[in-house]
């Protein structure tokens, strides 16, 4: 039987890896955070002190990372990154990393290979319109801008000094912009995904609307 797959995708902050992780907990599958795969690659290029313009030398370099997922936690060459993959540093990269089609091949094949054979949560920008274009369930969360900016504000109180709201917001907008408006698998919205906007949803109200969308789709026995 082919396994079930949902896809969710949507901008920075609209609750996708939140929501995602919850849902996969609550029906027992595997849940795959992409976003954080293309955020290790972006940390052990800056870990080697390759220039984020190098794309022979990224791509030389993404070839060699072997990246799983172990129990939610993303690995490296056989080291733990969930941590560094937060990091400020990589978080303003990232993007840059993510235009490369190169990298972007190494790990969808990655991310379609555990697809193939687990049902799975995957979270990412292109999951319904390319990774898996025949997923059971095609989400796309959104939330204004505003509310995004916030979420993640809240989230780095206390980690990191000196936030500044406003300062989140432009760097929200900046990567909403170039993960749009890249040439390669921009982030849009697939036209059989069903889009949920968490602006004033909790997070409970929007899994519970995913899970009745994927009855739909599917008979859930538990
Ligand atoms: O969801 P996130 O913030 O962890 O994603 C990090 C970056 O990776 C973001 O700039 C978009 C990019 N990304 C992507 O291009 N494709 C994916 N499937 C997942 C993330």
């Amino acid at each position: 039987m082919k396994p079930i797959q949902i896809a969710i995708d949507g901008p920075a902050g609209a609750g996708k890896s939140t929501i995602a992780k919850k849902l996969s907990e609550l029906l027992n599958y595997i849940y795959i955070d992409t976003g954080a795969m293309y955020r290790a690659i972006t940390y052990m290029v800056l870990q080697e002190g390759i220039n984020t313009g190098d794309i022979d030398g990224i791509v030389k370099l993404s070839e060699r990372i072997e990246i799983r997922f172990e129990n939610d936690s993303i690995y490296a060459n056989g080291r733990n990154l969930d941590h560094e993959v937060r990091g400020i540093e990589v978080t303003q990269s990232v993007s840059h990393i993510a235009q490369i089609p190169q990298v972007r091949s190494i790990l969808v094949k990655i991310q379609r290979e555990i697809a193939a054979n687990h049902n799975v949560v995957m979270d990412g920008r292109d999951i319904g319109t390319n990774v898996l274009q025949d997923a059971t369930l095609k989400i796309f969360l959104t939330a204004s801008v505003e509310e995004r900016a916030l979420r993640r504000f809240q989230e780095m109180i206390g980690k990191v000094e000196n936030v500044d709201l406003e300062a989140v917001k432009a760097d929200i907008s900046k990567r909403d912009k170039m993960d749009k408006e890249r040439a390669h698998s921009p982030l849009v919205k697939a036209k059989d995904a069903v889009e949920i906007d968490t602006t004033n949803y909790s997070i409970d109200d929007v899994i519970n609307k995913i899970i009745f969308l994927l009855k739909e789709k599917i008979s859930i026995t538990n």
